[in-house]
């Protein structure tokens, strides 16, 4: 029978219009990717993105599960009328995305960068960055993006550490975990990289107390979500100088509003939610194999956890 997968991410269908359906034809499976659901029972697959207008998942009463394009699924992870499986996305172009933006901004601010990029009094400050290896690096979120760029800092020899939920092993890396181990991860850390989901728990993380922990002008990169930081502890630590420079991708409220103050701070940079995209070509594989799992009665790629959150 041809199962019917429905696209419900308008803003990127035009990546996805010929690459779906060829690749759903290289993996064998006979599948009709449609963009309107006239008869939603008909569904058998849903692909979703936040900025889709379906919210309610009732009607789909056929649907065997949600693929999403994005990582990041607080938007969709406590609506109700969703019960079938909800996967997140995890790809190559994601993940590669996200440790060049992560290295690219942590070498700025580790090489003090802007000294010498922008110098209209022609200064000729002498002043030599530390080492790599003299910086401790807090990775909050080791999943598959912070793992990553966990990696990629230490293989320039930043004295990484990671926090996760549970505990890791990953080589190279010191690992801390749960409650108990947010102050080592964060005490005397440098630069702070926050790659957490958006759940109750992780709201604030970054809060004034925390932030206190941090060596006097550590660095913050959050590329994770924006209530991960409380707005105000951030502000009052940077013009205490407490956080040296905040580098922003992701906000409470997107696009930034004109008036928030972060705008107009010397020592915060703003980048539009760009940190990482989901790239076509990878992530039309992934929602194939997933497909194909579902068919086959194989485990789900990526599952989403809805108790935990993600
Ligand atoms: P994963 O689910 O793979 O990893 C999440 C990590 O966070 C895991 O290590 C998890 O711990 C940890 N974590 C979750 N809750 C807690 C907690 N309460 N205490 C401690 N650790 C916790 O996600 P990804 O790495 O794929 O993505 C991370 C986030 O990055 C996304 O949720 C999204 O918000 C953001 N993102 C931003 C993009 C951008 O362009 N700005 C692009 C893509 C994603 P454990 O391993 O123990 O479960
Ligand atoms: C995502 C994102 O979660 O782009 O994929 O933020």
């Amino acid at each position: 029978m041809t199962l019917t997968v429905f696209f419900a991410a308008p803003a990127v269908w035009e990546e996805y219009r010929d690459l779906l359906p060829q690749q759903l034809a290289n993996a064998w499976i006979d599948a009709q990717v449609v963009t309107e659901a006239l008869d939603p029972a008909t569904v058998d697959y849903i692909i979703y993105a936040p900025s889709a207008p379906l919210q309610d998942f009732n009607p789909f009463t056929r649907c065997k599960a949600v693929l999403s394009l994005w990582a990041g699924v607080e938007r969709i992870v406590d609506n109700s009328t969703l019960t079938q499986p909800l996967c997140r996305m995890v790809d190559n172009g994601l993940t590669e995305g996200m440790v060049e933006w992560v290295v690219g901004h942590a070498l700025r601010l580790h090489l003090g960068m802007d000294r010498h990029i922008i110098n209209p009094g022609h200064v000729w400050d002498a002043t030599c960055p530390p080492l790599a290896r003299e910086r401790k690096v807090a990775m909050l979120g080791m999943g598959a993006l912070g793992t990553a760029c966990a990696l990629a800092l230490a293989a320039l020899n930043f004295n990484v550490v990671g926090w996760s939920r549970t505990e890791k092993h990953t080589p190279g890396i010191q690992s801390f975990h749960g409650g108990a181990g947010l102050e080592a991860a964060l005490r005397d850390a440098e630069i702070v990289v926050t790659l957490l989901p958006k759940t109750p728990e992780t709201e604030n993380i970054l809060n004034a107390e925390r932030l206190s922990w941090l060596k006097s002008g550590a660095f913050i990169l959050n590329p994770g979500r924006g209530p991960l930081i409380d707005d105000a502890a951030l502000l009052a630590a940077l013009d205490a100088g407490q956080v040296g420079h905040a580098t922003l991708d992701v906000f409470r409220i997107e696009p930034l509003p004109q008036d928030h103050p972060f705008w107009a701070h010397p020592r915060v940079t703003i980048t539009p939610h760009i940190a990482a995209d989901t790239r076509a070509t990878g992530a039309a594989k992934v929602l194939v194999e997933n497909i194909r799992r579902s068919e086959a009665g194989a485990p789900l790629l990526h599952l989403v956890d809805r108790t935990r959150g993600y």
